[in-house]
């Protein structure tokens, strides 16, 4: 069990804790996840810090976060993870590539209420006392770049892009707009302001045409399929120039299939749930024969919260003869972020079948344009650096989805 202590919000005492450490500083009754093991403090006069022997701090007092994409599923998730242990501003243009209202539900859950959100105005959360929102496109430069100057930010966490394969084939603008010109103000703003780490979302799709499995940082990822794989390629490129030039520590995600509660509609699980539970018919590619290393939303957020700290340094052993694709003379590094465990098609369509109790009706189709046939993380170096990797089982993540589905809209 934890511990609680009075305090006015002075954290600086916290290291002297010892194994202790800082879960969270609040002021006011809060709705608080289950299984966070916390206990509140029965009378609500001062604030009040809480400790708890089974959760780690992300971060220390003078650590400030820029998260974007907070709407959005891994974003939302994350702003929720880091909730009460760091100072963070959250950032979403609130687009609408898919339902806008399942993103404005993601928001009030982490206490931005849709009636207070004012686009370019920063509002406080009522659920978290040290999280504000800004609803903001990154297309809009002059007001990103004001932001930095003016929150001076030490992390950031960059998670808004135009996500999706298959939608790279039909809105390609989009594309260009968010995930390459909207990268750059980005990599201006944490250049200009010095930021210590930025944390950006790249995707196991830049493999490819490569057919080496499991995937690997250290394999090529030269020849992209959609449009999608070769803006995050570019981000990776872009975020490479600026770790070289500018010293920034830049640390890109290759995220693998993730899934959970709360996840995209445009997503196979939710599509199939969907369709499922409709007496509708799931279209099935490739007639089955794919393979993904689905990965659960918070072994994915987990790995992020943790990363946040490990800014990485120039490796001075670096070659630059025999180049390591996924490090760098400059502070540079890639991580994949999946899994390990792929899993067939027609076997995770079982697998959702058993949680929602009914039979799914295929409609087997071809290979899709822009897709692979398989996706494997060799994670290895991610549990090398943190000591942990992915493990969540396909079971246990699609049952807390369908749980959560089925609650969400009443069905
Ligand atoms: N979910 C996955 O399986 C997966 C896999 C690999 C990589 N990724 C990457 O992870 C990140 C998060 O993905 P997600 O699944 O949460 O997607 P998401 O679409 O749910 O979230 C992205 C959020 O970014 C916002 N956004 C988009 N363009 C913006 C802009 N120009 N300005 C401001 N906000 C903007 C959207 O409104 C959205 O809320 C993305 O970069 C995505 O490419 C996701």
């Amino acid at each position: 069990m934890g511990i609680i202590l009075p305090c006015n919000q002075d954290i600086a005492n916290v290291k002297a804790l010892g194994k202790l450490f800082l879960l969270a500083v609040f002021s006011r009754e809060e709705r608080l996840r289950g299984g966070d093991k916390i206990l509140l403090a029965p009378k609500r006069k001062k604030n009040y810090l809480i400790f708890n022997h089974s959760v780690t701090t992300y971060g220390h007092p003078t650590m400030k976060v820029l998260l974007t994409g907070s709407a959005g599923f891994i974003g939302f998730h994350l702003a929720e993870r880091l909730g009460f242990s760091l100072p963070v501003v959250n950032l979403d243009s609130i687009n609408d590539y898919y339902d806008v209202s399942l993103k404005y539900a993601r928001l009030a859950q982490l206490g931005f209420a849709r009636e207070q959100i004012r686009a370019g105005e920063l509002i406080s959360s009522r659920r978290f006392p040290e999280q504000r929102f800004i609803q903001l496109s990154l297309s809009n430069k002059a007001a990103l770049s004001e932001l930095f100057a003016q929150e001076s930010f030490t992390h950031v966490i960059h998670l808004a892009a135009q996500a999706g394969v298959r939608y790279s084939l039909e809105q390609p603008d989009s594309y260009s707009e968010s995930n390459l010109s909207g990268f750059l103000p980005i990599l201006e703003g944490a250049r200009h302001t010095k930021v210590q780490h930025l944390i950006y979302a790249s995707t196991s799709s830049v493999y490819g045409l490569n057919e080496t499995l499991p995937f690997s940082t250290s394999h090529s990822s030269d020849h992209p399929l959609s449009l999608y794989a070769a803006t995050k390629k570019a981000n990776e490129l872009m975020a490479h120039a600026y770790s070289h030039l500018f010293a920034l520590p830049t640390t890109g995600l290759r995220f693998f299939t993730v899934y959970g509660p709360w996840g995209r509609p445009d997503m196979a699980l939710f599509k199939f749930t969907q369709a499922i539970l409709a007496n509708q018919p799931i279209p099935v590619f490739n007639e089955g024969k794919l393979k993904r290393d689905f990965t659960f939303i918070d072994d994915i957020t987990a790995a992020i919260a943790a990363l946040l700290n490990k800014a990485p340094e120039g490796d001075p052993r670096w070659d630059p003869r025999h180049p390591e694709l996924s490090s760098s003379s400059a502070p540079y590094r890639l991580f994949n972020v999946g899994a390990s465990q792929p899993v067939g098609l027609r076997d995770f369509i079982s697998c959702l079948e058993q949680c929602l109790g009914k039979k799914a009706q295929l409609e087997l189709l071809p290979m899709q344009a822009g897709d692979v046939a398989a996706t494997w993380a060799d994670a290895s170096p991610l549990a090398q650096e943190l000591g942990f990797s992915p493990s969540t089982p396909l079971a246990k993540g699609v049952e807390a989805f369908v749980r959560w589905y089925r609650h969400y809209y009443g069905v």
